[in-house]
């Protein structure tokens, strides 16, 4: 009986796990519908251990970084989603007795979730600027619709003013950014939307500073210098976007931090707008300074941030701008915000989560500067070997491979080897990025960074 029972379910799994094959086939998912050279299905996770469907065979790997997606894991993870379970488990109980709900989700036009007041007042403390301003947010779901309801946003507090009025408005972007979907979202080098379409105007790149700013006062001077020159060629540019620690599109470089204040300062000096965008970095991953935000960490004054991502811990979607001051401003002039869809800031469950996420990530910001040391010290005796350049700080890091897509694809094999998986990114710059849960064991951090390391010494040594 026992083995029989054993037996039907083994051929459950078969049978579930050729379903899965098949329906992926179906799915275009970051590549060409049907390819099978993706990360696949996952059936489980485990701490940083991952258990998925790949090239058709079960696999285990230690997860190093999934584009910043996830902050808790286990226990944690269960704390920040049990009131929005609760409060599920409580709504069924009255949908099923046929009695007045409290709704899990409300479309934008009937109202907003009562659970609303306490993300807001938690998301406060944490912004870069006086409590007591007239800020204002705009809560969307994913991170490209927050950069875009940002633009919107400052550039009619923009047109509010008598002097900016009928001035056009165009866009500064990091001639390398990302901000979401290279076909729809902002970000340089950006794609047209669809197959031979006629480029969007709009966005304007501007020069990122070199590696050696880093280090150098002197490129940082050079750099002030050209960026002067370029607001004075650009005056058309109203607002100016930053990701004061990049994500994929520089693989983790980190702006200096100096050098990004004095930039900022002198958008504000010529009458532009700043937006920095910290989808990526937010949340406490870059480990400065005790801070939620880069912006607050370092004192950057931006008139508006965007954060999104795991704020609603990966589970549910949430991510949104506040913007610094001007609520009354809109109100007066009757601006409406138009950047809103259909569940655009409309899930008690991702509030209920979002405002516990807000509440536990503090207790982390130790933990996340402690893990940090461990990636400079397994990976940097690597980088000084000159294959690969190592960027980052906190739980966000990036190694840029020198020779481009082709270690990339031999870097995969190698990790696949290991069993270990890093954020992969094919472009601009072909590399690998680490971004794990702030949760991660010190145990499952390094064993997945040895594993790393091996496989970066199989790829030097071929
Ligand atoms: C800095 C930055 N902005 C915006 C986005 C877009 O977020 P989403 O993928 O949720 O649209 C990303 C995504 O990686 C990002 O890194």
């Amino acid at each position: 009986m026992a083995g029989g029972e054993a037996s039907s379910s083994e051929s459950l799994t078969v049978d579930m796990n050729s379903r899965s094959r098949a329906a992926l086939k179906r799915v275009a998912a970051r590549g060409s519908v049907g390819a099978q050279d993706g990360p696949g299905i996952v059936l489980k996770k485990h701490g940083a251990k991952l258990r998925r469907l790949r090239d058709d065979r079960e696999e285990e790997v230690i997860l190093l970084g999934a584009a910043c997606s996830e902050v808790f894991t286990g226990p944690r993870l269960a704390r920040v989603l049990r009131p929005a379970f609760e409060q599920q488990k409580h709504a069924m109980e009255c949908l099923e007795r046929d009695e007045a709900w409290e709704p899990l989700a409300i479309h934008t036009s009937a109202g907003v979730p009562r659970a609303l007041a306490d993300f807001v007042e938690s998301i406060a403390v944490h912004l870069p600027w006086s409590r007591e301003s007239d800020w204002f947010l705009n809560l969307q779901l994913d991170g490209s619709t927050a950069v875009w309801a940002g633009v919107e946003a400052l550039a009619s507090l923009r047109a509010s003013e008598a002097s900016n009025a009928s001035t056009e408005c165009y866009l500064g972007i990091a001639e390398h950014s990302y901000h979401g979907a290279r076909t729809t979202a902002l970000g340089q080098p950006a794609l047209p939307r669809w197959a031979n379409a006629p480029r969007t105007v709009g966005q304007v790149p501007y020069p990122v500073p070199p590696a050696e700013a880093a280090t150098s006062q002197q490129a940082q001077e050079e750099y002030l210098e050209n960026f002067e020159a370029f607001l004075a060629k650009n005056k058309q540019i109203g607002i100016f976007i930053f990701e004061p620690q990049w994500g994929s599109s520089l693989l983790g470089r980190i702006w200096p931090a100096e050098l990004l204040r004095k930039v900022i300062s002198l958008c504000h000096a010529k009458n532009r707008s700043v937006l920095c965008d910290e989808i990526m970095c937010g949340l406490g991953r870059h480990g400065q300074n005790n801070s939620l935000f880069l912006s607050t960490a370092w004192d950057l004054d931006p008139d508006g941030l965007t954060f999104g991502k795991a704020i609603a811990s990966g589970t549910f979607p949430l991510s949104g701008i506040a913007i610094r001051s001007g609520a009354k401003a809109l109100l007066s002039s009757g601006t409406k915000v138009t950047q809103s869809h259909t569940y655009s800031g409309a899930s008690a469950l991702a509030y209920l989560t979002a405002t516990q996420v807000l509440k536990e990530v503090p207790a982390w910001f130790k933990n996340i500067q402690e893990l940090s040391k461990l990636v400079r010290e397994i990976l940097g005796p690597l980088e000084a070997q000159g294959f690969f350049c190592l960027h980052g700080q906190g739980l966000l890091w990036g190694g840029h491979l020198l020779k481009g897509a082709e270690d990339l694809k031999r870097l995969k094999q190698y990790c696949q080897r290991e069993a270990v998986w890093p954020y992969f990114v094919e472009s601009p710059n072909a590399g690998f990025m680490i971004s794990p849960a702030y949760d991660i064991s010190e145990e499952h951090l390094r064993d997945g960074l040895r594993r790393l390391a091996r496989a970066l010494e199989a790829l030097r040594s071929e």
